[in-house]
């Protein structure tokens, strides 16, 4: 064997162990990795903590095989959780602060200008940070503290947000769960443009105009429950396609990958980032393993197919806020938010 050709095998094996997910340049200049590991647990009378360091586990782990992106909030309850992991990896030089790209998000509780600072402070306290990459304002509806409607101006909110971005308290600002109109009016009266959009995209939620109208402003775009119909979300299956699905299931085959593998390929080919949640250990590895093949045109058609407007998280109990992001339903769901 030539000296090139175990030079490239050597180079090929290192690439394919070494599990980092590329990096998008965001449009402030910073770097997002491709992939990120999400941390929200669910709610059952309230939100779920893990038992036993299990989710602390589990990031640590994370960093290990090579993630270095981790998605958090205010409302997950897991900061804390998310500083023990962190602490834990920098400790024995798993990584260091910055090589790894740290989301958290500003809860409706605190959407008052000047109210933005010490929130960001106080949850940088729990992740034991001096920084996080990225802070995001988690919906453009504002509360009042006893969780009553507040008609607090989401462009009130962000002038916080740029406040925040100013001080060094987060290297980059963005929204979450904003409809395209909010996007465009924060576009046009803002004064930081925000580098990231998260929301909820799957095979079942294509958001084909809302994708390229962020991305066509130079926002990187974040999908949440990427995997959708095809897994078990809180311990409940939702109508749509599985992992058997006969139109999917060969174009997972014919990679020698698996039906979520190709989902989260389809999203990054998209150049959409998707943020998934596993506890699981071989999941996390193989959710990782999306880096080494690409989908044809014909087979990126193929999964965006399935596209039923189709959301998970739709808050209808919030429907008459005045800045409710999504279609009012006739019947809205009762509040898991005590009022
Ligand atoms: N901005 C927002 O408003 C918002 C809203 C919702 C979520 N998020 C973020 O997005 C993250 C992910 O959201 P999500 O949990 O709703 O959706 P998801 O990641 O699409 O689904 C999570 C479910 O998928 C299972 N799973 C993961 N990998 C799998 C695989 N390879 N094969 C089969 N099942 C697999 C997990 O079970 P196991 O744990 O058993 O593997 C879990 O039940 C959250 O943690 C949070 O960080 C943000
Ligand atoms: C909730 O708080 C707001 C702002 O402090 C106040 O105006 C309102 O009366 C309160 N409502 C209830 C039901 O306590
Ligand atoms: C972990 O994931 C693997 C692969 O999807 C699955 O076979 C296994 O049953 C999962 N383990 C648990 C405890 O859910
Ligand atoms: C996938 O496509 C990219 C960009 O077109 C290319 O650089 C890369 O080598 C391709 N990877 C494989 C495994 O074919």
């Amino acid at each position: 064997m030539s000296t090139r050709v175990f030079v490239l095998m050597f180079l090929a094996l290192m690439a394919k162990t070494s599990g980092e997910a590329p990096k998008i340049k965001l449009n402030d200049g910073n770097e997002m990795p491709a992939l990120a590991l999400g941390t929200f647990l669910g709610m059952e009378n309230g939100v779920i903590v893990s038992k036993e360091n299990e989710l602390v586990n589990v990031i640590v782990e994370a960093i290990d095989i090579g993630y270095r992106h981790i998605d958090t909030a205010f409302i997950y309850n897991t900061e804390a959780e998310v500083s023990k992991a962190l602490s834990t990896a920098f400790d024995k030089g798993a990584t260091k602060r910055e090589d790894v790209f740290v989301t958290t998000k500003l809860w409706n509780t605190h959407h008052q200008c000047d109210e933005v600072e010490e929130a960001l402070r106080s949850q940088l306290n729990t992740l034991g940070l001096t920084y996080v990459d990225l802070y995001l304002m988690h919906w453009p509806m504002g509360f009042h503290s006893n969780n009553t409607y507040s008609d607090v101006d989401y462009m009130e909110t962000w002038k916080g947000l740029e406040n925040a971005k100013m001080l060094g308290l987060t290297k980059s600002i963005g929204v979450s769960n904003f409809n395209k109109e909010q996007l465009a009016r924060l576009l046009a009266e803002g004064y930081v443009k925000p580098a990231a959009l998260q929301i909820e995209i799957h095979l079942l939620n294509v958001e084909s105009e809302l994708v390229s109208f962020a991305q066509s402003h130079g926002i990187t775009v974040m999908a949440y429950s990427p995997f959708g119909s095809l897994v078990k979300r809180f311990g409940q299956m939702f109508p749509g396609p599985k992992c058997d699905d006969p139109a999917l299931l060969p174009i997972a085959n014919k990679y020698d990958k698996t039906v979520p593998q190709i989902a989260l390929r389809w999203l990054v080919q998209r150049n959409i980032v998707p943020v998934f949640k596993t506890l699981n250990h071989s999941r996390l590895k193989s959710n990782m393993d999306i880096f080494d093949f690409n989908l044809t045109d014909e087979e990126m058609k193929i999964l965006g197919s399935f596209d039923s407007d189709t959301k998970y998280t739709l808050p209808s109990f919030w429907q008459d806020h005045p800045h409710y992001p999504f279609k009012k339903i006739p019947k809205p769901l009762p509040s898991p938010f005590i009022n």
